[in-house]
């Protein structure tokens, strides 16, 4: 199999021609532990627009800023708070973004018009090449179309963004799979606006202060839920329990159904298209979006997921199961 032009392996050329690049205000999608980005030089708002216009992204959803070099944090941000010091310490290069109060010349194309920047350093080797080699922040917001599944390999970027992307660099599969957790401290109280991979507790421990989850103060009605991180076919989810009655309904309807679960959970001897992911939060949660892609690529009619404990370390995977089925659940 030949790779297509727009996707290279990491070498030192590569990486030297991405910087060059981003230089001139092109797009560049590399590889982080979480998922892929969608890269541009956060100094320049005409590069930065170009992510917009190729996600199909509202003006006013603001980017995460990227940095290679902890020394970088404070050319973006004011106010910075111990506590965030001690975070940056303790995770990065790491999947936790912050938000903090943004310096004066930060353009607004980036923050989507507020007066905080999001930030974080990435672990990914090639991630942190690319950063140090340009010297400077990147904005990167995952690179899929707005609302789609953020993508976890080079191929998912190409085959969705590839005629407005660049480059793409390849660095294989992300090691998480989800994007980061992203915490809140730009105000007195420290709030989790997205759950990830860094949990809540591991954080509280750093700073040695409780974080407000905000979604608890969100009631929201399930069909109310904005459809995000979604695959194109519809998707409900299934408690456990319920999987056999509710695949057979389906079966005796007609539709053409996959289901995704975890692997202790598979229903034997089914012929229904089956994705059965790790049976731990962090195996399921690496391999879930890459699954609901190769679902999608079948054009069936409807995606089963198994519902999974509403325990802690599941939270990052819920957050994205409840937001991918827009929270219908089949009972
Ligand atoms: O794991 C990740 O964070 C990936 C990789 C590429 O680093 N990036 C990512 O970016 O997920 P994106 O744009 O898909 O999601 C960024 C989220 C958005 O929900 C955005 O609203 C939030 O971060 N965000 C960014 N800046 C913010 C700010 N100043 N205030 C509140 N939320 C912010
Ligand atoms: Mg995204």
């Amino acid at each position: 199999m030949t790779t297509p032009m727009k996707i290279s392996p990491p070498t030192e050329n590569a990486l030297q021609k991405a910087v060059e690049i981003l230089q001139q205000g092109g797009l560049v999608a590399f590889p982080t532990e979480t998922v892929y980005g969608l890269g541009a030089d956060a100094s320049n708002p005409e590069a930065v627009k170009k992510i917009f216009a190729a996600k199909g992204r509202p003006a006013n959803h603001p980017l995460i800023v990227h940095i290679g070099d902890l020394q970088q944090l404070s050319q973006w941000a004011i106010e910075i708070p111990e506590i965030a010091l001690r975070l940056a310490a303790a995770i990065w290069p790491g999947p936790l973004a912050m938000i903090l109060k943004k310096q004066a010349h930060v353009s607004e194309v980036v923050t989507g018009g507020q007066d905080t920047i999001g930030i974080r350093m990435p672990d990914n080797p090639v991630a942190i090449a690319l950063l140090q080699q340009f010297k400077g922040g990147l904005a990167a917001p995952s690179a899929n179309r707005f609302n789609c599944i953020s993508p976890t390999r080079a191929e998912h970027v190409l085959s969705e963004l590839g005629a407005s992307v660049d480059m793409i660099l390849d660095g294989g599969a992300c090691k998480v799979g989800l994007e980061s957790t992203i915490i809140d401290l730009s105000s007195e109280q420290p709030t989790l606006l997205r759950p990830g991979h860094i949990t809540p507790q591991q954080i509280e421990a750093i700073i040695e202060q409780p974080v407000l989850l905000k979604q608890q103060n969100e009631i929201r009605a399930p069909g109310m839920l904005e459809l995000h991180y979604a695959p194109t076919t519809p998707a409900a989810l299934c408690a456990n329990e319920h999987l056999p009655q509710q695949l057979q309904k389906f079966s005796a309807e007609g539709k053409q159904t996959a289901l995704i679960c975890r692997r202790s959970s598979a229903i034997k001897d089914s012929h229904m298209t089956t994705k059965a992911l790790p049976d731990d939060p962090e195996g399921f949660g690496q391999a879930l979006y890459a699954a609901l892609r190769d679902i999608d690529l079948l054009k069936l009619d409807f995606i089963i997921i198994e519902q999974l404990p509403q325990h802690p370390e599941w939270m990052a995977v819920n957050d994205r199961l409840l937001k991918s089925t827009a929270g219908r659940i089949l009972s």
